[in-house]
């Protein structure tokens, strides 16, 4: 019996919208990078999406990606399934994606990230939604991390020590919960990052020098690594994609 850990991901996954300057006399509209029927099909995924990390299978944690890991099991929602082969080097197969187009915050400028999941929250399961610097890293943008200690996570890099790192509880783990980032241009030079739950916001936090830096986007479902080990091996757990 194989047992596994599942991060779910449905309805509204990751729209990114230009902002318009509030300054422009000429209004630019919002527009929509990644459309919210970009988990409808395997092949609507692969349109904006690649398997794996930018970087390759692995990423500080227990867990090797793979595609198989990264499926459309109902159409709008993207399961990535974590599960124990307790193999030497990698105990976990799992799952990852991200973004085929980089994103990058304007002068004026500003991008919304946002998406429904459902996240496992057992020690040892760290499943992510987060920005890295296409260049370097950092940068950083946590919109969302789950390290495996029943809270939620929201944290910004400006270097690999200076870190605005917050967590909070995060209630009934088992259902949906609507994450979302704003982006914005604060100065021309940092960006101010509004995180919210379930449509509160809960932290405000800044990005050294972020305006006019590609970021790469990336879901994945990692193990162990900053969630602790050791990770589950024992019961199965599952969730149900969709209601
Ligand atoms: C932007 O603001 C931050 C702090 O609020 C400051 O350290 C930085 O120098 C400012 N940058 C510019 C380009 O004004
Ligand atoms: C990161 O840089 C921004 C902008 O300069 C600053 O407001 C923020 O406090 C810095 N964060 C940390 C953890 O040093």
């Amino acid at each position: 019996m194989k047992h596994s850990w599942s991060l779910v991901l449905a309805t509204l996954p990751c729209l990114a919208l230009a902002l318009p300057s509030p300054e422009s006399q000429i209004i630019k509209r919002d527009s929509t990078l990644i459309p919210k029927s970009c988990f409808d099909s395997t092949s609507s995924l692969t349109e904006y999406f690649n398997y794996n990390y930018p970087w390759g299978d692995t990423h500080n944690g227990a867990a090797i990606m793979s595609s198989s890991n990264a499926v459309i099991n109902t159409a709008g929602t993207l399961t990535l399934e974590a599960v124990y082969t307790g193999a030497s080097d990698y105990a976990y197969d799992s799952g990852t994606v991200y973004a085929k187009q980089h994103f990058t915050v304007a002068e004026s400028g500003g991008l919304d990230f946002t998406a429904d999941f459902i996240a496992p929250v057992a020690k040892g399961t760290w499943p992510a939604f987060w920005l890295n610097g296409v260049n370097s890293w950092p940068p950083e943008v946590d919109i969302a991390e789950w390290k495996g200690t029943g809270d939620i996570s929201f944290n910004t890099f400006n270097t690999s020590s200076a870190v605005e790192a917050l967590n909070v509880n995060y209630p009934n783990p088992t259902e949906f919960h609507t994450v979302l980032a704003e982006l914005r241009d604060e100065n021309g030079s940092d960006v101010k990052v509004n995180f919210y739950l379930d449509g509160t916001l809960i932290t405000t936090q800044y990005a050294k020098g972020l305006v006019g830096q590609p970021l790469e986007l990336i879901i994945d479902l990692q193990m162990e690594g900053s969630s602790g080990s050791p990770g589950p091996t024992g019961s199965m757990f599952a969730f149900s994609p969709l209601v």
